[in-house]
C-alpha cells in the first residue's frame, strides 16, 4: 500500500468514511484517525501502529455540542472542563456511547473525548461527520510526531494517507482527566496544567500524587486498571536516554557520540554530536520529540536530556522525558 499525501479536509474525510487511516495535525501532536464506529478500521489501526490492544484510543469530535456522539452522559466535571478548555488540549473520560466500538476503548465502559483546537483537524472532523478515534501517529512506543515527515518515517505504507502540513504544535499530548467519579482525576498530565484545572474544579487531583486508597474510597475503582495505556513503554528513541540537570563538562563527552537538549543559552558544545538549547519551556516541549527523532536519524548512541522544570507545562514535559528514559 502506498501512503497518499493529501492537502484537503475533503480528501481526508473521504478516506476516513471509507474505513481508511489518515494522519493529520492537531495542536498537540499528529493524530492517526479512523472512524470510531468502524470495527474493522480500528483493527487495522492497532496493527499499523503495533499498539497493544489494551490501550484505549481518544475519540475526537469537531464541536463540543456533539459530545453525545461519543459519550452517553456529560458529567458536571466534564461539562465544566469543556466549557473552560474546549476546543483545546484536554481529554475528558466519560461513560461511552454504544455506537463507539469497544475495540476503540479497549473494552472499557468509558471513552476519552477530545475536541482539538486546530483548523485542519476541526475541518476534517466536521467534514467526516463521525467520531474519529485517533492515537498519536507514531509506531507504538516511539516518540510522538510533530511533523508529517516523521509520520512517514514511522508509518509509510502502513496507513492510507497523511495530511501534509506542519503547523506549530504544543508538542506534548492532551491532559487526560477522568470525569466519571466524585472528583476529577488527571490520568495523564498535559498541556492544560492541574493548576488551570483546579481554577475550575478546586478538588481535582492527580493520579501520580493522589493516595490510591483515598481515591478508591471516593469511588474510583482501580484507576490504573482503568487507564492501562499508562503501563506500556512510550516516547522512546532507539538511542539510550539519560536525564540530567545540566550539560556535563567537555571531558565527560569527549569522543562519545552524544546529543544534548535543554533550556538556556548555547554553551560549550564542541564535544557534542547534536545539541539544542531552547529559550523557554514552551519551545522545549515543542521541539522535544523531533529532537529525539533527529538523534536517531544521526545514529546517536546517548541522548542527555535536561529535566524540564517541575511546574506549569514543565510537569507534562518531565513526565514524557521520564517515560522516554524508561523510568
Ligand atoms: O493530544 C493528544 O491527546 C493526542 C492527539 C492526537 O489528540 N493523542 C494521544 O493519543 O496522545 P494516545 O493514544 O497516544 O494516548 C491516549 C491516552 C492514553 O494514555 C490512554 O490510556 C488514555 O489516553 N485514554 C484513552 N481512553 C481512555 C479511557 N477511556 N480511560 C482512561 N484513559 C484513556
Ligand atoms: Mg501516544
Amino acid at each position: 500500500m502506498q501512503t497518499e499525501r493529501i492537502t484537503t479536509a475533503r480528501a481526508a474525510a473521504r478516506i476516513l468514511n471509507a474505513g481508511g487511516l489518515v494522519a493529520f495535525p492537531t495542536e498537540t501532536v499528529f493524530g492517526l484517525g479512523v472512524d470510531a464506529t468502524n470495527r474493522a478500521a480500528i483493527e487495522r489501526l492497532f496493527l499499523a501502529k503495533g499498539r497493544p490492544s489494551d490501550n484505549p484510543l481518544i475519540v475526537h469530535i469537531g464541536d463540543k455540542n456533539d459530545w453525545h456522539r461519543a459519550a452517553s452522559v456529560l458529567t458536571p466535571h466534564a461539562e465544566a472542563l469543556l466549557t473552560a478548555f474546549a476546543p483545546g488540549p484536554i481529554t475528558v473520560v466519560l461513560p461511552k456511547h454504544a455506537s463507539i466500538s469497544p475495540l476503540a476503548t479497549a473494552g472499557l465502559d468509558t471513552v476519552g473525548l477530545r475536541i482539538p483546537n486546530h483548523s485542519i483537524a476541526s475541518e476534517i472532523l466536521r467534514e467526516a461527520g463521525v467520531p474519529i478515534a485517533a492515537p498519536s501517529a507514531n509506531q507504538s512506543g516511539r516518540p510522538s510526531c510533530t511533523t508529517w515527515k516523521s509520520v512517514i518515517e514511522d508509518l509509510e505504507g502502513r496507513i492510507d494517507a497523511v495530511y501534509c502540513e506542519d503547523s506549530q504544535a504544543i508538542g506534548v499530548e492532551s491532559t487526560v482527566v477522568d470525569c466519571c467519579g466524585p472528583v476529577a482525576i488527571v490520568l495523564r498530565p498535559g498541556a492544560i496544567t492541574l493548576e488551570q484545572i483546579r481554577e475550575v474544579l478546586p478538588d481535582a487531583c492527580d493520579l501520580a500524587k493522589s493516595n490510591s486508597t483515598e481515591t478508591e474510597q471516593l469511588g474510583h475503582v482501580s484507576l490504573k486498571a482503568r487507564s492501562p495505556g499508562l503501563l506500556h513503554p512510550h516516547y522512546q528513541p532507539n538511542a539510550q536516554l539519560r536525564l540530567v540537570d545540566g550539560l556535563p563538562g567537555a571531558e565527560e563527552l569527549k569522543g562519545k557520540n552524544v546529543a544534548y537538549c535543554g533550556i538556556g543559552a548555547p554553551s560549550s558544545s564542541q564535544e557534542l554530536s547534536l545539541c539544542a538549547f531552547y529559550e523557554s519551556v514552551e519551545a522545549y516541549a515543542a521541539g522535544f520529540y523531533e529532537f529525539l527523532r533527529e538523534a536517531d536519524r544521526q545514529s546517536i548512541k546517548l541522548i542527555l536530556v535536561q529535566k524540564a522544570p517541575n511546574h506549569g507545562l514543565g510537569i507534562a514535559l518531565l513526565d514524557r522525558q521520564r517515560r522516554a528514559a524508561g523510568e
